[in-house]
Formats: C-alpha cells, sequence, structure tokens
C-alpha cells in the first residue's frame, strides 16, 4: 500500500489568513500529520484495554434477552413459571412488568414502540430479559419461558409492502413518511437535454456487525446509576437515561474508554441498555449484557435497502439540466428512515432537481444510522448514472465530472463552500491511478475481462460545534487531555493528542488523554456522522494553546527574556536569543510552583456564510472472470479532499476501513429474508452473511490526500473522513465492471450469481 500527498495548485499559504475568532490553522507542523502509531496501540493489540465487554464488577449478574422468533405476531400468554424457578435467575422482564413499561422511539416521527412490545413487527423484537448468575444460566432461562404467539401475516419486501391489501406492519398502513424537495424546473431541464436516461437501481440492506458486539454493564449506588456501554456517544447515552430514569444528568455516569466498532449502530441508547439497568435496580446487583452475533444481526440497526428510479437529462456539452430522483426504501418495522436523496442534490452542479422520497415499513429489523446513512446508495444510482450519460455524449467520464463541480452548496441556497477539492480529487486520482492510459489499453475480451470505473462523493454534514476540552500540563512536563468523545475505532485519541503535542512540544508518549467518561471528561458530541475530529480538534487546540500561553509568560518571566525570544520543543523551553539556553519544562521553577497548568479550549462556531464540507473521487480496476461471475478489484485508488490530514496511518485506516465496507456493500453485503415462507433472516451469521476479508479487498491500493489547505473551515484546517471513505466505492466498482463487461448492474450486491446470470443473458441478447 502506497499514500501520497498532493497540495491543491491553487492553494495559499495558510499563514495570514483569517479564521474564526483568531486562530489560524497552522503553516508547517512537526506532529501533525506525520505516521503516528496509536497512543493506545500496545493496549489494543494486547488485550489489556478494558472494552465494556471486559468489565466485571463483584456479584455482577449477566442479561439475556428473549426475541421474537417470527417476523409478525402477537404476544398471547407467557409462562414463566418454569424459568422463575431455575438455579441462578435473579429478575425477570416483561411487557407486563410496570418498570418495564417505557415507550421506545425509532428517528422519524411515526408509530412508536415500547421497550418490550407484545405487538412484535420483526424476528428479534424483546419479548422478555432474564437477569441470573452466569451467562448461561440466563440464556437456559430463556429457553424456559414459554410464550405463546398469535403469527400475524407478514411482508418482507418493500414492493410487496406498498401493494394493495399488503399485511400492514401498523394500523396506518405501510407507507411511512413521505418528502419531497424541488428546485428549478425539471420539466424545462428535461426539454432543454439533448439526452435523457432513465434507471432504476436498487440496492440491498446491508447489516451492522461491529467486532464488538452491543454491550452495557450497570450498576446503581442508592439513586446513582454508572453504565459501561459499548457507545459512540456516551453523553447522549447519559441524557436519555436520564430522561428514562427521571433522573438529573448528575446522578448518571456513562463510561466507554474503549468501543470496537460503530460505524452508526451504537450512535444512540440501545434497549438492551435500559434493560441491563431496570434488571440492575430491581435486583440490586450490577448486571451486565452482551448481545450475541445473532442479535447483533436481527435487530442493531442495518443500512436500509432501496430502490431508486433516476432521471436525468443532459446537454452536449456536459451540462447537467435535470434530475429526478424517486426513491423508496425502506427502514424495517418502525419509521428509522430510508432517505438517500442529497448527493443528487449537492454533489453536481444542476438547477432543476427533484427528489421525492417514500419509506416503506416491512415486518423486519429496523434501520439504523450506517457509515454515511443514504449516501452509498445514492452514489450507486448517481454515478452509475453519470458513467452512462459521459459514455452517450461521449465525454471522459472524469471530465464529465470535472465540468459539474459546484463551488457553493446547492442545498444551503447556494453558500460557498470553504473549500472545494473535488476537482483535485479527480484530477490527482486519475493521474495516480493512469486513468486516460488504462482506458486506452485495458483488455476488456476473453474469459477474464479488465475494467476501470471512477465514482466521486461528497458528505453532506459540517458537523456539530459544541466541545470543550481541557488541558493539564504536570510539573514534571507531562500533559493530560480531557475529552468526551469517544474514539470509535478511528484514532481521536491520537489524533487529538497530536494537536496537544504539536502546541506544547510535549512529546506524545508523556501525553495521557481521559476520554469518553460523562462525569470526569467535559462535553464533545457523539463520535459519528464524520465529526469527530472536526468538533473536537478546534477545541483541544484552543486548551493547548491556553496553556502555552501562560507557560511562556511564566518562562519569559522566569528566564528574564521576552515571550517572543523562547520557544517550545520536545519538553523544553528554549530562548532563541542569546545567551542560548534549554530548560527542560521540568526544571522550571515557576511550573513546580503552581504543580499544575490548566487550559480549558471551546470549539468555535462554523464561519459565517461558508460551508465546510469533505470531497473524495475513487477509481477501482476490476477483473471479471466470466465463467464464474467473479469480480477480483486488482487496484484501487481514493483521493479524499478532507481538509488536513491529521495523522498519515489513522487517514489509511479510515480511507481503507471506508473502502473495504464499501466493497461489502456493492459486492457481496446482503440480508437475505426467507420472503413468502417463513420471513425469517436466513444469514444471520458470519459464514452466510459476507462481509469483505482479507482476500476480497485490493491488494494494490493508494490513498492520497487532497489538502485544500482550508483556513476558513475551524483552526486546524479540518473536514470529515470517516463517511466519505465508504460513499463512491460500491459504484466506482460497478462503473469498472461495466467497463469490462458493457453490463451495467443497477443491483447491488453484485454477486457472481448475478453476474453470471446477466454475462449468460448477454451472450444470447449481445452486449447491451
Ligand atoms: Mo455514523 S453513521 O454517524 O456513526
Amino acid at each position: 500500500m502506497t499514500l501520497y500527498d498532493t497540495t491543491m495548485p491553487d492553494d495559499k499559504p495558510a499563514d495570514g489568513q483569517p479564521a474564526p475568532a483568531g486562530l489560524k490553522p497552522w503553516g508547517e507542523t512537526k506532529v501533525v500529520g506525520t505516521r503516528a502509531p496509536r497512543i493506545d496501540a500496545y493496549e489494543r493489540v494486547s488485550g489489556a484495554a478494558i472494552y465494556t465487554q471486559d468489565i466485571s464488577l463483584p456479584g455482577m449478574l449477566h442479561a439475556a434477552i428473549l426475541r421474537c422468533p417470527h417476523p409478525h405476531a402477537n404476544v398471547r400468554r407467557m409462562d414463566l413459571s418454569k424459568a422463575k424457578n431455575m438455579p441462578g435467575v435473579r429478575a425477570i422482564l416483561t411487557h407486563e412488568s410496570p418498570s418495564a413499561d417505557l415507550p421506545w422511539f425509532f428517528g422519524d416521527k411515526g408509530p412508536m414502540s415500547k421497550l418490550f412490545d407484545p405487538h412484535c413487527r420483526y424476528e428479534g423484537d424483546e419479548v422478555a430479559a432474564v437477569a441470573a448468575d452466569s451467562p448461561h444460566r440466563a440464556w437456559d432461562a430463556l429457553k424456559a419461558i414459554t410464550v405463546e404467539y398469535e403469527e400475524l401475516p407478514f411482508v418482507s419486501e418493500i414492493e410487496e409492502a406498498m401493494k394493495e391489501g399488503a399485511p400492514p406492519v401498523h394500523e396506518g398502513g405501510n407507507r411511512g413518511r413521505v418528502r419531497t424537495s424541488e428546485r428549478g424546473d425539471i420539466a424545462k431541464g428535461f426539454a432543454e437535454a439533448d439526452v435523457v436516461l432513465e434507471e432504476t437501481y436498487r440496492t440491498s440492506c446491508e447489516l451492522h456487525t461491529p467486532m464488538e458486539t452491543h454491550a452495557s454493564v450497570a450498576q446503581w449506588d442508592g439513586s446513582r446509576l454508572t453504565v459501561w456501554d459499548s457507545t459512540q456517544g456516551v453523553f447522549d447515552v447519559q441524557k436519555t437515561l436520564a430522561q428514562y430514569f427521571g433522573l438529573p444528568s448528575s446522578s448518571v455516569r456513562v463510561i466507554g474508554h474503549y468501543m470496537g466498532g460503530g460505524f452508526g449502530s451504537k450512535l444512540e441508547l440501545g434497549k438492551y441498555t435500559v434493560i441491563t439497568a431496570l434488571l440492575a435496580r430491581d435486583t440490586a446487583l450490577p448486571v451486565k449484557i452482551c448481545l450475541s452475533r445473532e442479535e447483533t444481526f436481527l435487530c442493531v440497526g442495518n443500512r436500509p435497502a432501496n430502490i431508486m428510479q433516476l432521471k436525468a437529462g443532459v446537454k452536449n456539452d456536459g451540462t447537467i439540466s435535470a434530475l429526478h430522483l424517486v426513491n423508496v426504501g425502506s427502514g424495517g418495522a418502525y419509521p428509522a428512515g430510508s432517505g438517500v436523496g442529497y448527493l443528487v442534490q449537492d454533489l453536481y452542479l444542476c438547477r432543476n432537481v427533484k427528489v421525492e422520497e417514500t419509506n416503506v415499513f416491512i415486518n423486519a429489523g429496523t434501520a439504523r444510522a450506517m457509515r454515511a446513512p443514504g449516501f452509498p446508495q445514492c452514489a450507486w444510482a448517481l454515478e452509475q448514472m453519470m458513467d452512462a450519460l459521459a459514455s452517450k455524449i461521449g465525454m471522459d467520464p472524469v471530465e464529465f465530472r470535472l465540468k459539474n463541480v459546484p463551488a457553493y452548496s446547492q442545498t444551503r441556497n447556494n453558500t460557498p463552500f470553504t473549500t472545494t477539492g473535488l476537482k483535485e480529487c479527480l484530477t490527482e486520482g486519475a493521474r495516480v491511478f493512469g486513468w486516460k492510459e488504462a482506458k486506452a489499453t485495458i483488455r476488456r475480451e476473453g474469459t477474464i475481462r479488465r475494467g476501470v470505473g471512477v465514482a466521486a462523493g461528497m458528505w453532506g454534514w459540517e458537523g456539530s460545534t459544541v466541545s470543550t476540552a481541557i488541558v493539564k500540563l504536570f510539573a514534571d512536563g507531562s500533559a493530560n487531555l480531557n475529552i468526551g468523545a469517544s474514539d470509535i475505532g478511528t484514532g481521536t485519541k491520537t489524533v487529538m493528542a497530536m494537536v496537544v503535542a504539536e502546541e506544547l512540544g510535549v512529546p506524545l508518549e508523556r501525553i495521557q488523554v481521559e476520554n469518553a467518561d460523562t462525569a470526569t471528561t467535559s462535553f464533545a458530541p457523539s463520535s459519528g456522522g464524520s465529526q469527530t475530529v472536526v468538533a473536537n480538534s478546534p477545541a483541544v487546540r484552543k486548551a493547548a494553546v491556553e496553556v502555552r500561553t501562560r507557560l511562556l509568560e511564566l518562562a519569559a518571566e522566569e528566564l528574564k527574556c521576552t515571550v517572543a525570544d523562547l520557544s517550545l520543543n520536545d519538553g523544553a523551553i528554549q530562548t532563541l536569543t542569546a545567551p542560548a539556553r534549554t530548560v527542560p519544562l521540568h526544571e522550571l521553577q515557576s511550573l513546580a510552583q503552581r504543580e499544575m497548568l490548566v487550559g480549558v479550549g471551546h470549539r468555535d462556531p462554523h464561519p459565517q456564510g461558508k460551508i465546510p464540507l469533505p470531497f473524495a473521487a475513487q477509481f477501482a480496476e476490476v477483473e471479471v472472470n466470466t465463467r464464474t461471475g467473479e469480480t477480483r478489484i486488482v487496484k484501487f485508488v481514493a483521493a479524499h479532499d478532507s481538509g488536513r490530514m491529521m495523522n498519515r496511518l489513522t487517514f489509511e485506516n479510515q480511507v481503507f476501513g471506508g473502502i473495504a465496507m464499501g466493497i461489502g456493500f456493492g459486492t457481496s453485503e446482503r440480508r437475505i429474508l426467507d420472503a413468502g415462507q417463513t420471513g425469517k433472516m436466513v444469514n444471520a451469521n458470519w459464514h452466510d452473511y459476507k462481509i469483505p476479508t482479507a482476500v476480497d479487498v485490493p491488494p494494490e491500493h493508494t490513498c492520497i490526500s487532497v489538502d485544500p489547505h482550508d483556513t476558513e473551515c475551524n483552526n486546524t484546517g479540518t473536514k470529515g473522513l470517516g463517511e466519505p471513505a465508504t460513499i463512491p466505492t460500491a459504484a466506482a466498482i460497478a462503473n469498472a465492471i461495466f467497463d469490462a463487461t458493457g453490463i451495467r448492474v443497477t443491483q447491488a450486491p453484485v454477486t457472481p450469481m448475478q453476474l453470471l446470470a446477466l454475462l449468460a443473458g448477454q451472450e444470447k441478447g449481445g452486449r447491451q
């Protein structure tokens, strides 16, 4: 793997330009931007790091949840007597338990559920919960609970659910929220077009299956609740738990030091956490729950399936004159959302755009935020359409995209972007990939056919600005960073420590990070929406700058010089003027007398009248085996404008992880429901649900950081990265498959079975 950095040709030096509230992004950096290994790498790989699943407390009980085995059923009667009398069983909760009679919400407005809803609308819906002395006793007790279900007619597919007379998932029918938005006049836009294309693109339901399954440990101390949770946002979980239990926030402590992946499925409080806290209160003992792998497949959320009809009009000169997207998706059994429209509205210049979106209920597990919710689906449609349009007007797909790069956000009254690196992502990506040469020379004949494809993307949210960081400098010259953010595996702790190291000149190994504990750390928004670095690093920098400023003032006084005469490097103060002196921080008397310097930094607001968003372009080369239908991704280039690259290693990790997830979405991952038969999920395990493995990811890949030196976005010059990394991947692969075979695969994932059938059809019908 290689990594390549580029600077936009028209970039200006960072120094001397205004940024919010005075603190300008760095020019040259010493620590930020280097290949710094994670500060907690040893703990993570050695097993010393304590994840929620590792927590063990004296007297701790173990909880397990009984889940509805049917796609749609009413709980008629339950017999708990046998389970209650089993050894080690301490408490059981059902919908009849008064303490558990709590409402439950799913994203959008619409039908609500309950913590235990006796009307079960999907396989995996919570029916009862047990706390016992050991996990095995809890699971055995679940088996001893007899439930009489009234099985109800169910519906598993979007199109079936929309038909007249389909079994209703909710009383109001199967159509949930409808959203329409329009700008310009699409009829006029299509009339002006030289080419109009229309295609229906479909994506499958992709499931959340993070390495660490969802887990919580709850412990009460009088009316104070402490919860260890595998979560992306301890403050969000704290707030919601406080509401559920009618407690002041100060009485709820949520701790999430380590967590093994979330991708959106751990963005909010889960039912299992409330259940665990209830069981802990009932038994007056700590209770732990770890969901099983199968449970994560059934009920912790997913990227919903979508059916996207996209109509596009283009002029021969490459102007996009109209886009019309009609999306029908299913967020599952509850209004969890299935919207996708953003990219159609904002990625390319187009005056006339209409987007109509409908969420449809089916009897299946609900959607949840999943790495760029809606965006990879929309890219699957839009970026394949862009490819098809380019081919129709005889323009290179890279050139066609370049012609339509926006400098402002069309979804926000044409507010200018702080920077738009999309052009450079496309041009640098194409150059490094060898796009033109590949287009001209690749072999598209024979059994093994090669092809290349490009796709672009952007992320549509600038992130929260509510974040406070605290930096403490000890008299021995070591530092502590206190920040509320969860490190969801992205390297947040490391990147934030690098910001402190940059400002204080303290080596990384002398910085300890205290994070994600509502009782001991300051507020940070949830680590999601690609906002973690963007929301927190400016606050961290301000806290570090405050300490630095005070430290230099003290040092100047002590060393009898001016602040301008001093610099701070490698844990020491250096005088820049004669006599040259180097004073290690631990020898600084004024610091020793104070024992500690503390700096508090608050994130500044976003710039006024500008919008900071990240952009991306990805390039794939594939090899399609026309005998087996298998696709191998042989080469991949990802070019990302996420503002400043904070750490080369974590940048690579994010981009490559995003590509891997995109490959799964595009080529192998899908929830398979036994539609029309049992309605149950038939591949709720890691054997039959195919996530990419080491042999499925490209052996040759390059991650390019396009740094536009954004001086306006915030004081660290950063834009989001985690989500953009996965947005264009599947579409780039689909476009490469088209280039190789002439087959436009509109249904994701492109499995060998599907491709083989399409290839067979092509043989009969000729090249499409
Ligand atoms: Mo994300 S899908 O906001 O974790």
